[in-house]
């Protein structure tokens, strides 16, 4: 049997909802036409019993970070509501959109994470103690969605190498492999067998050592809000957002290139590296322009969007078979 699957950003333009409108769930609800995003966002829907208060977080005294001022962009940062309101998470609802209520559900403490595969030796860490043992701080990166919408925010969190330096991957490694949660009763979309949870993510050991690559367990000064992945996600600004894996419960090191989850939904769509290219378009719509989040004026997208002369040599002398930009 054949399943089509709609993804969020397989909407035509006709059927896709202003993001105004996303703004409340009766909005959502009512403004879809009826089908699998119906189903999918109203069984995502916490009931108010579901959800017991968060105990205060052990976290807050980190934030707000101290903002590393080599990291600058000359855009605008976008404004808040706009960032914390538009968000893809599709354990909580597989399609872009205002998915705060539904997120509320994700249990952020305890919290382990586990570094796994060829490391000296594999171990688990509490979310908590792993902010001991890293560098705070707080970087203003573009985040660029291969839907094509974009935002300019301020991550807290620590580069990505300090972990991998805690890890000691052994020499062997090539990639991290990292991984979401899985979770049923705390996502209930996780439910839906046809995708391929857990949502899974990959780089090359070179590009997870980068000084750009970034763990973020906050934004705006804050501890991350559980719509944007908490309590720590990726962040490479350089690739299509669906690169930057949310809620990371394990950090894998191996020698075989890992499959995603997008290359496993739509393999002739998305790939391994998804480094942003405003010059190679989606197969199905062009990547040349992208429309900041907070507004509805488009602007020009950006070779690696905006940071080729950090991460170009990373990708010099590849095999012209690999993909670079999808
Ligand atoms: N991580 C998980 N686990 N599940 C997801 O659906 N969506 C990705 C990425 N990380 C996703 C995910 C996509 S497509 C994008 S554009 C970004 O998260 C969006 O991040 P934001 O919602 O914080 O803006």
């Amino acid at each position: 049997m054949l399943i089509k699957i709609p993804q969020g950003w397989e909407l035509p333009e006709s059927a896709a909802t202003p993001e105004s409108v996303f703004r409340n769930r009766r909005a959502l609800l009512k403004g879809l036409a009826a089908g699998p995003f119906v189903a999918a966002a109203a069984a995502a829907l916490p009931s108010a019993g579901a959800l017991a208060a968060d105990p205060p977080d052990p976290s807050a005294k980190y934030y707000p970070a101290k903002r590393n001022e080599a990291y600058k962009v000359d855009r605008d940062i976008t404004n808040e509501v706009s960032a914390s309101s538009w968000n893809n998470f599709y354990e909580y609802m597989p399609a872009a959109g205002n998915i705060t209520a539904q997120a509320q559900q994700l249990k952020v403490r305890p919290w382990e994470v586990k570094i796994t595969g060829m490391v000296d030796k594999p171990f688990t860490i509490g979310f908590d103690d792993l902010l001991t043992k890293v560098q705070m701080e707080e970087r203003v990166y573009r985040h660029r969605c291969v839907e094509t919408w974009s935002m300019t925010v301020p991550w807290s969190g620590f580069a990505l190498k300090h972990l991998v330096d805690l890890a000691k991957p052994l020499g062997s490694a090539k990639y991290l492999k990292m991984v979401t949660f899985n979770d049923k009763d705390m996502a209930p979309v996780q439910r839906q067998f046809w995708w391929p949870w857990p949502y899974t993510e990959g780089l090359t050991i070179q590009e997870a050592t980068h000084d750009l690559a970034f763990i973020a367990t906050g934004i705006y000064g804050q501890p991350m809000p559980k719509q944007h992945g908490a309590p720590l996600r990726l962040v490479v600004p350089w690739k299509y957002g669906f690169k930057a894996v949310k809620s990371i419960v394990e950090f894998n090191f191996t020698d075989q290139r890992p499959t995603t989850f997008w290359e496993t939904t739509g393999p002739r769509e998305y790939g391994f590296w998804a480094n942003v290219n405003p010059a190679v378009a989606h197969p199905r719509w062009s990547q040349a322009e992208e429309r900041p989040l907070g507004g509805n004026r488009k602007v020009p997208t950006l070779i690696y969007n905006g940071y080729g002369e950090q991460v170009a040599s990373l990708y010099a002398g590849m095999p012209a078979n690999e993909k670079l930009f999808m």
